[in-house]
């Protein structure tokens, strides 16, 4: 190959890829004034923090979580220390709302149910077509508890956690579907580090957020095939200070979490842009993941030395 054709191609593709970054739109928050957005566990963490800012654009939101069920429960047969607990968690998710309308939503609702129950998810799209006429954006983000600890051979844990953290997720985009595709809307699924590289302490959680990386993927290959106009965006998020992930991991884990606002942000940008996938932050996602195919084993290495195990809560 001749000298120019070494130095032309490189440079032709850089100038290619400039081109095609740059002429991707930019994010404006006035593109969700007036969408039809559901937020799937929006109750704490970063779900909340996306119903805000969504309210803040004026968006319509939904917002699930399990806590009107638990409402339910408290009002019928539980005992007063729970109530008392339960209550409170539930008046916390209706504040949720409260504060979306407060902040400027078209409208904000609340629906709840547990996702263990694959029926609460088609009441769920149902609820959207009934109330909002429609769906313009599926934000699936909810994450059912586990623990953090070595695997405890637990096999109906996994079971559990994969009804929860992925085949809801699979249930909820079959309903959503036919709307999805009415308005050209996206798919938006949260997912983590632990979906792309295997992290220890986390067994259960890890496989089912590598199940959402295989099933989104290639459902995104089938859309692009048959010209289905809905966008998947894979969100892979590292370590963030919600007040559930700090509780299990800031003993053990040797890093500083990233705010969940920005985070919760960065997702809502990249789902209405469409994106592929969001990395956040992503020099400590991207960069790493660049390691994966061509240096495995320094990478498990450079994980494993970002825990201290010897801080893990007994079991
Ligand atoms: N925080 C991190 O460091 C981090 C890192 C990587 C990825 N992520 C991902 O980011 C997403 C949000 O994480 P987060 O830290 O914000 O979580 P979080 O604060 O623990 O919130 C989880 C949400 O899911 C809901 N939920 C739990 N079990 C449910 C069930 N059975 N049915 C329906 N809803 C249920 C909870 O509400 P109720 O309890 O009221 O139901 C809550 O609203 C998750 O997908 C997580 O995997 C987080």
């Amino acid at each position: 190959m001749g000298l120019l054709q070494k130095i032309l191609i490189p440079v032709l593709g850089l100038v290619l890829a400039f081109c095609f970054y740059s002429s991707r739109e930019n994010f404006k928050p006035e593109m969700l004034k007036g969408k039809r957005v559901i937020v799937t566990g929006a109750s704490t963490g970063i779900g909340e923090q996306m119903v805000y800012h969504l309210a803040r654009m004026g968006a319509h939101v939904l917002v699930t979580a399990r806590t009107e069920a638990k409402l339910q429960q408290v009002n019928g047969k539980l005992g007063t220390h729970t109530c008392t607990h339960r209550h409170r968690k539930a008046n916390l998710t209706l504040q949720v709302v409260e504060r979306c309308r407060a902040l400027g939503a078209s409208s904000a609702r609340l629906v709840s149910g547990s996702m263990e129950d694959m029926a609460t998810t088609r009441q769920l799209v149902e609820v959207a077509e009934a109330e909002l006429g429609g769906l313009d954006m599926l934000i699936l983000n909810h994450v059912g508890k586990s623990y953090f600890n070595y695997f405890d051979g637990d096999v109906g844990h996994v079971q559990k956690l994969l009804n929860i953290n992925f085949l809801s997720y699979v249930a909820m985009t079959v309903s959503a579907l036919p709307m999805l595709k009415r308005s050209g809307g996206s798919i938006v699924v949260v997912s983590s580090m632990a979906g792309k590289v295997g992290f220890p302490f986390t067994v259960p959680y890890s496989a089912t957020k590598f199940a959402l990386d295989g099933f989104f993927s290639s459902l995104r290959q089938e859309f692009s095939i048959q010209s289905v106009n809905v966008s998947i965006t894979l969100c892979i998020l590292g370590f963030i200070d919600t007040e559930n992930a700090m509780r299990a991991a800031a003993d053990v884990l040797l890093m500083s979490p990233a705010p969940k606002e920005e985070c919760a942000l960065e997702i809502i940008k990249g789902g209405t842009l469409r994106q592929r996938e969001v990395y956040y932050r992503y020099a400590s996602t991207k960069l790493p993941l660049l390691l994966r195919d061509w240096a495995a084993e320094l990478l498990d290495l450079l994980v494993r030395q970002r825990y201290r195990p010897e801080r893990l809560r007994a079991a």
